[in-house]
């Protein structure tokens, strides 16, 4: 397991896109499938993730441990958009470093921050409930494909920021 001590918190760069897209990726799988429509199987492979990362690399933060990328963060205005560990890195304190970085990102501009979180994917939505995040609606969340948006059974949660 990660020991927090051992974590560095960075901006992303482009260099960095190969590394993250591929974690995005695998942690897609493991936090959606069996919890989203079919229909978004389609647009989640390796190569949409390698496409949809380099637009996001300037509001990208990672966290490494020594050289390798364990998580990123994504911030989109007030919107916690993308929050990913590596399954090797689950459960050490990489995810709260991360949430906490993004948290302070939109609270330099706004008072509340949201995110969406998949209906059942409950391993994250119990991570956000313990940094005390709140469960604030129902949100058909419009999920970003190459093919125009599907959409997403989400939860919405919320949490002041400042
Ligand atoms: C969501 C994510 C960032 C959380 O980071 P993490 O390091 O796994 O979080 P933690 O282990 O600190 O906390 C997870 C909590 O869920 C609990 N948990 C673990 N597996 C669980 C499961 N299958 N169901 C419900 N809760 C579960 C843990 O016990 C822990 O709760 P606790 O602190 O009360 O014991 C990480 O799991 C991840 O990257 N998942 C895949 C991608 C994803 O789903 N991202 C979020 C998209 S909104």
């Amino acid at each position: 397991m990660v020991d927090s001590s051992q974590i560095t918190l960075r901006p992303a760069s482009p260099r960095d896109a190969v590394d993250i897209a591929a974690l995005w990726h695998r942690g897609w799988i493991d936090g959606h499938l069996g919890h989203v429509p079919e229909a978004l199987h389609a647009h989640r492979r390796l190569v949409d993730f390698q496409q949809r990362v380099p637009p996001r690399i300037p509001t990208t933060t990672v966290a490494t441990v020594g050289q390798e990328i364990v998580g990123f963060v994504t911030v989109r205005d007030d919107e916690l958009e993308q929050l990913y560990v590596a399954a090797s890195a689950r459960g050490g304190g990489v995810a709260a470093a991360l949430l906490r970085h993004g948290e302070k990102v939109i609270a330099a501009r706004y008072s509340k921050a949201w995110l969406a979180v998949a209906v059942g994917n409950a391993r994250a939505r119990r991570f956000y409930a313990r940094e005390g995040w709140s469960d604030a609606a129902a949100l058909d969340y419009p999920a970003e494909t190459a093919a125009g948006p599907v959409l997403l059974p989400c939860r919405r949660y919320e949490k002041v920021v400042r």
